[in-house]
């Protein structure tokens, strides 16, 4: 090779130095691995001086050989000396980005809730269902005929004001978002061949202020029964049963006389709070009477024939008192952690 300087003690000190000088500055394996190939290889200057040795005269050959072998041993010591130095070094980097922290205290993954309303709502239609009884529905953008009209709200009687609307544009559009689940009575009478047991879950708009025991949308469960000789015990039998099956054996219920312009006799249906904040005391849960003649001549059932019970409780209501639940904004918040506390069942 042209450019390899001639054997002597000064260039094998250089060759040597520079490949010393080479592992020195060498600080990873990568780098490490060119300075190998440069320095130590069959190409390095010290293998290239090596080679010079078949040209040196014989008796000089034992001083030269010293000469070259010890360089190159001592540039081959460095070298392992630095491989190994940063092959440590390069472990322990390793051992340290990897490691775990055994005590950490683990994130759990956030399983997702069904809202305790859909949760309740499917409960009670269950109750239902296992008394034979049907699910009915009906729109929440309902038409005023049948959220108030053929329940025998008279166009200018005071009842129609008694649930705080909100009317819906154009005005004679005559569509309201229904206030109670009522309408779907109507609706099923319609529909339905006798006779009918049906109850409607729902949600249900009024013009309340919010606060911890009404909200502006919320939801009811109505109840209808139209049958032959229907009576009051029937109903006052149905409502016990529903109420011991959602609040327990030890629940009591009681009926007030009221007012509904559907119903004939009404009542106001109470449930008997025993935990309730403040002491025990009796709590609105809806009200319910007997399906007033004209709702059943309204939708073409012969009162002379048939006789029925309606009922209607708010769910959130069920829900506030079956667990214990405050402030029924909470409803509304859609914080997961609300959700979670019921599980997956209420
Ligand atoms: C009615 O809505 C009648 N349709 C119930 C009915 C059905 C009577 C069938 C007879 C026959 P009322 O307005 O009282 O009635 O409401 C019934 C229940 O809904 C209340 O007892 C209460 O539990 C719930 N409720 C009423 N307003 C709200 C509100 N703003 N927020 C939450 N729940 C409410
Ligand atoms: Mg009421």
């Amino acid at each position: 090779m042209s450019d390899t300087p001639e054997l002597n003690e000064e260039s094998v000190r250089a060759a040597a130095d520079a490949a010393l000088a080479a592992i020195a500055a060498a600080d990873d394996s990568a780098a490490l691995k060119a300075v190998r190939a440069e320095h130590l290889g069959e190409h390095s200057l010290l293998a290239r001086l090596n080679a010079q040795l078949r040209n040196v005269p014989s008796d000089q050959k034992a001083v030269y050989g010293k000469l070259v072998g010890g360089a190159r041993g001592r540039v081959n010591q460095a070298f392992a000396a630095k491989e190994q130095e940063i092959s440590e070094a390069e472990a322990a980097a390793q051992l340290r980005a990897e490691t775990l922290d055994v005590t950490a205290i683990p994130v759990p993954g956030r399983v997702g809730a069904r809202h305790p309303l859909t949760l309740i709502q499917e409960r009670v239609a269950d109750v239902f269902v296992g008394m034979g009884w049907e699910v009915a529905e009906g729109p929440e953008l309902e038409s005023e005929w049948f959220n108030f009209d053929a329940l025998n709200f008279d166009e200018d009687h005071p009842a129609r004001a008694m649930q705080d609307t909100f009317f819906v544009d154009p005005v004679g559009s005559h569509l309201v978002l229904r206030t109670h689940t009522s309408p779907v009575q109507v609706r099923s009478l319609l529909e339905r061949e006798l006779p009918v047991y049906v109850v409607a879950p729902g949600r249900v708009y009024r013009t309340d202020e919010l606060d911890a025991t009404h909200l502006p949308v919320f939801s009811q469960i109505e109840g209808l029964a139209v049958d032959k000789g229907l009576t009051m015990a029937h109903l006052r039998g149905t409502l016990e049963h529903f109420a011991r099956v959602m609040f327990g054996s030890e629940a009591k219920i009681r009926l007030r006389p009221n007012y509904f312009p559907f119903t004939e006799p009404s009542a106001e249906l109470d449930i008997w709070h025993p935990a309730a904040k403040g002491g025990p005391r009796w709590i609105e849960w809806g009200g319910c009477g007997m399906v007033n003649a004209n709702v059943l001549r309204a939708t073409g059932v012969d009162p002379e024939v048939y006789s029925g019970f309606a009922f209607g409780m708010g769910l959130e209501r069920t829900l506030q008192f079956r667990n214990d639940l405050s402030d029924m904004r909470d409803f509304l918040e859609g914080d997961i952690r609300f959700s979670q506390a019921f599980g997956m069942v209420v």
